[in-house]
């Protein structure tokens, strides 16, 4: 009798403030896709990797706490760009820590190598670990990451 395949795992990439506007933002720091390329690009990634991607974007820190809150009930890992709240947010970086499964945190750009004010990790304290500097191909690292650790879980 054939064996049932498991189950595939479900990953939400997540951003946030500003991120839903990156056509607006400066093409020097944060590229030139949009962010419709970008989430294209990804959904490819999850394809070949046997990721089933969702994705969502809110601007306010309480309306992304609540979606990762909601999100623990129904997704294995989240892929996170929490935009300027990384530098912020304590109760950000409280939502990511009991959500309790992977998550990984993605910049586009290399945030340790701008303003001092963006050095500040408070979110990315709270992730499996954080890719920064790469661009949208960062997602598609963070997918590969994700891979790795829900594997590792299993094995
Ligand atoms: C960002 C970096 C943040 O400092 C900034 O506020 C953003 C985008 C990035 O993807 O590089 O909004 O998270």
């Amino acid at each position: 009798m054939a064996q049932a395949s498991s189950a595939t795992r479900r990953i939400l990439v997540l951003n946030g403030p500003n991120l839903g506007q990156l056509e607006f933002r400066p093409a020097d720091v944060y590229g030139t896709q949009s962010w419709t390329e970008i989430a294209a690009q990804i959904s490819e990634q999850a394809q070949r990797l046997q990721l089933t991607v969702s994705f969502a974007q809110a601007d306010g820190e309480g309306e992304l706490i609540g979606i990762l809150q909601r999100a623990r009930a129904s997704q294995d890992a989240v892929v996170i760009n929490p935009g300027g709240l990384s530098h912020t947010s304590v109760a950000l970086r409280d939502a990511i820590e009991a959500f309790s499964k992977p998550v990984i945190e993605v910049h586009l750009s290399n945030v340790g190598a701008r303003e001092p004010f963006r050095h500040p990790a408070i979110t990315g304290g709270a992730a499996s670990g954080v890719i920064s500097g790469f661009g949208a191909f960062g997602y598609r690292l963070a997918l590969v990451a994700v891979a790795e650790l829900l594997a590792a879980q299993r094995a």
